[in-house]
C-alpha cells in the first residue's frame, strides 16, 4: 500500500472517530447535570406504549442492567446502574395500511438512572429528557426531577416506574 493510501485512511479514522464523539458531547447535559447517556440508540426494548390522549407512539429502553433485571423479574427495586429510556413520537397512519398506527416525528427521549445513594433524594432515581431531533435538554433548572416525580407518584411503590417488561416467549 502506498503511503499516500495509508494517508488518507488513517485521516478518514481520524475524522469519523471525532465526528462521533463530538456528537455525544455536543448535546448539552439537562439542568440538573445530568448527560445524555451514551449508546441509548443501541439499547434492547423493555416495552412499548400508545398514548391515545395525545396520539403517541412511545417505545421504553433499557441498558444492560436493566435488560437483565427485566428478563429476571428483577424490578421492585431496579438495581442500581438501571437506565431506562422512553422514546416518544407522534403517531400517524401507516400509508399502505391506514388502520395501523406507525411513528411520525419524533418528540423526545427522556431517562430514568437508578442510583440510590446520588438520587436518594429523588426516590433514588435520576430523570433528565432531551428535545426534539436536536436533543434541547428540557426544563429551566435543576429541579426538573420535581415534575417528573408528582406524575410518577401513583407508581411509588413499584419502584416510580410505571412500565411492566413485556411478556417475551
Ligand atoms: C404527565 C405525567 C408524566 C410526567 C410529567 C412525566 N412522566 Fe414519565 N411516564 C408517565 C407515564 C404514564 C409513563 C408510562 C406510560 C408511557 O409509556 O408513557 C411514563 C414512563 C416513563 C419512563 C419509562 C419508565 C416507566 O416509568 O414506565 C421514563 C424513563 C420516564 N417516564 C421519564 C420521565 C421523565 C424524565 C420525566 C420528567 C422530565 C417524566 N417522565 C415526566 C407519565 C409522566
Amino acid at each position: 500500500m502506498k503511503l499516500t493510501q495509508l494517508l488518507t485512511i488513517f485521516l478518514m479514522t481520524i475524522g469519523f472517530t471525532s465526528q462521533t464523539l463530538f456528537a455525544a458531547e455536543l448535546v448539552k447535559p439537562s439542568p440538573n447535570g445530568i448527560s445524555l447517556p451514551k449508546n441509548y440508540k443501541d439499547w434492547k426494548v423493555i416495552s412499548m406504549s400508545h398514548r391515545i390522549d395525545n396520539k403517541t407512539l412511545r417505545t421504553i429502553l433499557g441498558n444492560d442492567i436493566a435488560i437483565t433485571a427485566a428478563r429476571a423479574g428483577n424490578t421492585n427495586p431496579w438495581p442500581n446502574g438501571t437506565i431506562l429510556a422512553k422514546l416518544v413520537w407522534k403517531q400517524k397512519a401507516e400509508k399502505q395500511w391506514p388502520s395501523a398506527i406507525a411513528p411520525d416525528k419524533f418528540v423526545h427521549a427522556e431517562f430514568m438512572i437508578k442510583n440510590s445513594k446520588k438520587f436518594k433524594a429523588t426516590g433514588g432515581w435520576g430523570y433528565a429528557r432531551w428535545l426534539g431531533l436536536d436533543q434541547k435538554p428540557y426544563g429551566s433548572d435543576k429541579n426538573v426531577a420535581q415534575e417528573c416525580m408528582t406524575c410518577h407518584t401513583p407508581v411509588k411503590d413499584n419502584d416510580w416506574v410505571f412500565t411492566t417488561p413485556a411478556i417475551m416467549p
